[in-house]
């Protein structure tokens, strides 16, 4: 089984830090500390709204570490011109809604394939682009077609079931996950995975064997404030391996 990475999103650093304005606690210090706490990637999300990371963090974060940036952001102009500027590893678009708390579904690719296709040729000069998207057939087939080279799977469904304590909704989206992630596999795409996953949740999409990289937010931050963010990560990381050698 390929090794599975640990992708480190800290835009809810910086949402803490937008609470009450200033300068702290800094994403840009998070970043560069899940790096030394061995995250092998960084992930922010630049929103339209911009209520966490500003545009002025993800330069800062892009010449702060060595290891890869994934640049999350709405398939719009102003982003693709700022991530043309910025020149991150990766791009991962994702559906935006001003209303929405989180990024609640996948992005629509199957019924704005066109628009998509053009849209991600130049970025994709530059940068590994994903498609955030959910477990469905239709969206991970149309993703192979618009030219990505990554999905990421969104796993929140599967985590709300888990959290709620429905074991056969939770067992149904996992299947559907699984299967997702052979689908994409089979098409030639990086299949990664997130949204919602926390110690609890973490072992059997560790164990998706397809699946080469999570990227975990909320859950770690939160965490970070009562053992700090390289504990954090550690215990994470001991979960997927865990995990992933079990499976
Ligand atoms: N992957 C993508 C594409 C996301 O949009 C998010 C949330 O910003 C995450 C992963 C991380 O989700 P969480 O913060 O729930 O761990």
């Amino acid at each position: 089984m390929p090794p599975l990475r640990l992708g480190i999103n800290i835009d809810h650093v910086a949402t803490v830090r937008n609470a009450r304005g200033g300068d702290n606690p800094d994403p840009v210090r998070a970043a560069c500390m899940a790096e030394a706490a061995g995250a092998d990637g960084i992930t922010a999300h630049l929103r339209e709204d911009r209520r966490h990371i500003r545009d002025a963090d993800m330069e800062a974060i892009r010449h702060a570490i060595g290891i890869p940036l994934n640049f999350e952001m709405a398939a719009t102009e102003e982003m693709a011109r700022i991530a043309t500027e910025t020149r991150p590893h990766a791009v991962c678009l994702v559906p935006e809604r001003r209303e929405e708390r989180t990024t609640e579904g996948g992005l629509e690719v199957a019924g704005d394939a066109n628009r998509l296709t053009g849209y991600i040729a130049p970025l994709a000069e530059f940068a590994r682009v994903s498609l955030f998207v959910a477990a469905d057939p239709r969206q991970i087939e149309a993703s192979a077609r618009v030219g990505a080279a990554v999905v990421e799977l969104h796993t929140g469904a599967y985590a709300d079931a888990v959290a709620e304590g429905a074991h056969d909704a939770a067992a149904a989206e996992l299947e559907r996950l699984t299967a997702a992630a052979a689908q994409a596999h089979g098409l030639g795409l990086e299949v990664h995975a997130g949204h919602g996953l926390t110690y609890d949740n973490v072992a059997p999409i560790a164990a998706i064997p397809e699946v080469v990289e999570l990227n975990i937010g909320h859950f770690l931050m939160g965490e970070a404030m009562f053992v700090g963010l390289p504990a954090a990560i550690a215990e994470m990381r001991r979960l997927m391996d865990l995990a992933r050698g079990a499976a």
